[in-house]
């Protein structure tokens, strides 16, 4: 047995295989990777380690860009689920969906819980590196807008900074186009006899819908006999689950941001924690949060 010179005090190297120290007993692991896709490999992660931007080197400008990053992967992993469940609840098909809620809610919640890492931030370290953004602003982000899109919250408005990128414009636009998830949700309901508007049900789908009274009837039946519709109930409180998260989201960034750098404007260029204010009153599923008065 050949002893490995790189080899931390315990441990050995025997035929590409490596022993950990003592207190490991018996244990190996694979040491020669060579023709082999390691886990570096694999999480292509000599993209990802090298993608974070420096523009003056302050000390927090680790922390915001990391923030932001790992902010779009959880929201590409979101979509990815989102798009699923749609095809789910378009086969009729709500168990995998439910599934998929489920885990769209812990990303979710993670997604909340990551403002308080920004919070260690003070105001003071963010101005040191905060003009050197420019023009630059979450505001931008067309990940967040296609979720909004997703969930049916459509700005057509909101495409307008991406006028510079054809790519991602010819991509919110497809999805601005299509049912939202809650528009495939609302049809499901016209499939299983609920009395749903023709006009809701065929309809220019680019636009936010405004509440329906024959939605919310059908929402009320199913929470009149929950026992008899448990599988559309429980769709719905998914969905109040969802909406809840969401807003928690946006009071959680109002409130970071309004710590971080109080009424100034936005580098995006709206009024800021004013703007961020007006967005907490949205509801992605209106009607759901109406049959509870109604009731
Ligand atoms: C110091 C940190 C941050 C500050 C000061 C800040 C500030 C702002 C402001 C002022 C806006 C309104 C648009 C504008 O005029 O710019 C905004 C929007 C937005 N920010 Fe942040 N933000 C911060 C961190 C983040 C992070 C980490 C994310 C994660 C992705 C994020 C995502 C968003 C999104 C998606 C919007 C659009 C919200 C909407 O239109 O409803 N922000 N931000």
């Amino acid at each position: 047995m050949t002893q490995d010179h790189t080899a931390p005090p315990g441990g050995a190297q025997t035929h590409g295989a490596f022993r950990l120290g003592d207190e490991f007993g018996d244990e190996t692991v694979h040491a020669d990777l060579r023709g082999q896709r390691s886990y570096h490999d694999f999480l292509e992660l000599d993209k990802i380690l090298d993608a974070q931007p420096t523009i003056t080197g302050e000390h927090d400008e680790a922390l915001f860009f990391i923030l932001h990053q790992v902010k779009e992967l959880w929201m590409k992993l979101m979509l990815h689920e989102l798009d699923a469940a749609f095809l789910h609840i378009r086969n009729d098909d709500l168990r995998p969906a439910f599934k998929i809620f489920a885990r769209v809610k812990r990303i979710q919640e993670n997604l909340i819980q990551a403002w308080h890492i920004l919070t260690t931030m003070t105001p003071a370290d963010y101005l040191k590196f905060r003009d050197g953004l420019g023009r630059s602003s979450g505001f931008q982000s067309y990940q967040y807008r296609s979720i909004e899109f997703v969930f049916g919250n459509k700005q057509p408005e909101t495409l307008a900074p991406f006028e510079h990128r054809p790519d991602i414009v010819r991509r919110l636009t497809e999805r601005l186009e299509r049912p939202s998830l809650y528009d495939e949700i609302v049809m499901l309901l016209a499939r299983r006899g609920y009395a749903i508007d023709d006009a809701v049900l065929d309809r220019d789908w680019s636009r936010r819908r405004e509440p329906n009274d024959s939605v919310i009837a059908a929402w009320q039946d199913i929470y009149r006999a929950s026992g008899e519709q448990w599988g559309l109930y429980e769709l719905a409180e998914h969905l109040i689950d969802i909406d809840d998260l969401f807003q928690t989201w946006r009071f959680r960034h109002r409130n970071a941001v309004e710590r971080v750098i109080g009424h100034k404007i936005g580098t995006g260029g709206t009024s800021g924690v004013g703007y961020l204010t007006r967005a907490t009153a949205i509801r992605l599923f209106p009607e759901l949060w109406a049959v509870r008065t109604g009731l």
